[in-house]
């Protein structure tokens, strides 16, 4: 069993310095799923050695993939090919990732063999009719536990068919899931967005050589091609270093670089909703590696005011809304978010538990069914609960540095997921945090 960990932290201090966080979880996963299902060797460096990333990992290992590492960020895999893959002894277990769960439903639909995907308990309550539903509607055999929850049971040797699908939620999970189920499908594979959300799978994709057609809203690729195997470069995660941003923003005097970070537009609402609230944020350097977008990204303590979040801006920020939230609670004025139902489905209702946690810390914040109303005001000492979620223990561990006295924040093991090492980096810029 895992241990549960708290974190205490004093308030007072600034980041400052040069630092790069972790790999993209994002760009990780997909790196090892396209990787195993390649030909040929694919290297990849910058790796996020994040527990979820690394359940994806054990995954392939289970279905026979050969791979060195990872070490360091390294990781050398010795791809299967698309139809390489061998019938795994055990259930799949996806620990707390979402991501590796609807993904790898894609993959294993097209499977000669039957499979089960599993998860811990937080991953055992989320929502997965998403995937099964148009996995279905290709053809696919796929049954859940009640209420579309895992475990799901995949069963293999099935003819899958392309199909044109108009997604109901804006949901990368849901997208690549079906484009990759579409490797294995006869004919074409068309998704529609009703809005754009990360598109690492297709541009991944096109790196391994595989032809994704993108018009607008509507993405698609037909089955039975190959994916050669290549070399990638994972970006620093935005998602990660959105808890930096933050804390730079309302720690004052906090002047902060932070390097080589994925700044694909899919992914910048944070940016985009920090400067609509007064941050100071300088993009340095930008370039791309390895088909991403990426720069320096600087960042100075500023006086935050409180805004209506653009809508638009809630896919392109969708795991960056507790760090968010922090900064709502430091700014002048009122943050209103709205349209962002999709918060309640995470790794936990993220609306809910910010909402409680914040009050925990005497600021007013104010549920509403698909968001939020935070007014600013002076963060108290305290203690809150993550709920588990990583993103959650990582938000309030930053929001100490301006309370009025210590908070400790409960059950943030999970963090190990997303953001390995996340207490010694973040010391180390500046926040007086430790594990108890
Ligand atoms: C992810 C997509 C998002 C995001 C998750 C990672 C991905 O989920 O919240 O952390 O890698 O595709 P949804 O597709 O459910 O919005």
């Amino acid at each position: 069993m895992n241990k549960s960990i708290d974190y205490l932290i004093q308030p007072g201090g600034k980041l400052t310095g040069r630092v790069r966080v972790p790999g993209d979880k994002s760009i990780s996963h997909r790196s090892v799923m396209l990787g195993s299902l390649a030909e040929g060797e694919t290297r990849v460096t910058g790796l996020l050695e994040g527990e979820d990333v690394l359940s994806t990992l054990g995954a392939f290992r289970a279905m026979g993939v050969r791979v060195a590492g990872p070490d360091q960020g390294n990781l050398v895999i010795h791809g299967a090919g698309l139809h390489g893959l061998k019938s795994p002894k055990n259930a799949l277990d996806m620990g707390n990732s979402g991501t590796a769960m609807r993904l790898m439903a894609g993959v294993l639909a097209g499977q000669v063999f039957d499979t089960e995907l599993i998860g811990d308990a937080s991953l055992s309550q989320r929502p997965m009719q998403r995937v099964v539903d148009p996995l279905g509607r290709m053809g696919a055999k796929i049954q859940t536990d009640e209420g579309g929850r895992p475990p799901l049971r995949i069963k293999g040797g099935q003819k899958l068919r392309g199909i044109s699908y108009q997604m109901p939620v804006a949901s990368a999970q849901v997208k690549s899931s079906l484009l990759l189920a579409g490797l294995y499908a006869a004919g074409e594979t068309t998704v529609t967005e009703p809005a754009p959300t990360r598109d690492h799978t297709e541009r991944l994709l096109r790196g391994f050589g595989y032809d994704v057609q993108t018009q607008g809203a509507r993405i698609s690729l037909r089955g039975g091609g190959a994916l050669k195997g290549r070399r990638i470069d994972v970006p620093a995660d935005i998602s990660s270093a959105a808890f930096l941003l933050v804390g730079a923003s309302i720690a004052p005097g906090s002047d902060l670089m932070l390097e080589q970070v994925g700044i694909n537009p899919t992914r910048t609402g944070v940016l985009n909703i920090l400067k609509l609230m007064g941050a100071n944020i300088e993009l340095l350097n930008a370039r791309e590696v390895g088909g991403e977008p990426v720069a320096d990204i600087r960042v100075r303590a500023a006086g935050l005011r409180g805004i209506r979040i653009p809508e638009d801006q809630v896919p392109l920020a969708v795991d960056e809304f507790p760090a968010i939230f922090i900064a709502a609670a430091v700014a002048s004025g009122e943050t209103v978010l709205s349209g962002a139902q999709e918060l309640r489905v995470k790794e936990s209702d993220r609306i809910a538990v910010m909402a409680r946690g914040l009050k925990q810390l005497g600021i007013d914040a104010r549920e509403t069914p698909d968001g939020i109303i935070v007014r600013g005001g002076r963060l108290q000492a305290g203690t809150v609960d993550s709920h588990g979620d990583h993103r959650i223990a990582m938000s309030f561990a930053i929001a100490g540095f301006v309370t009025s006295g210590p908070v400790t924040v409960r059950d943030c093991k999970n963090v190990d997921t997303s953001f390995p090492g996340f207490v010694n980096l973040a010391a180390k810029v500046g926040l007086s945090i430790r594990v108890i």
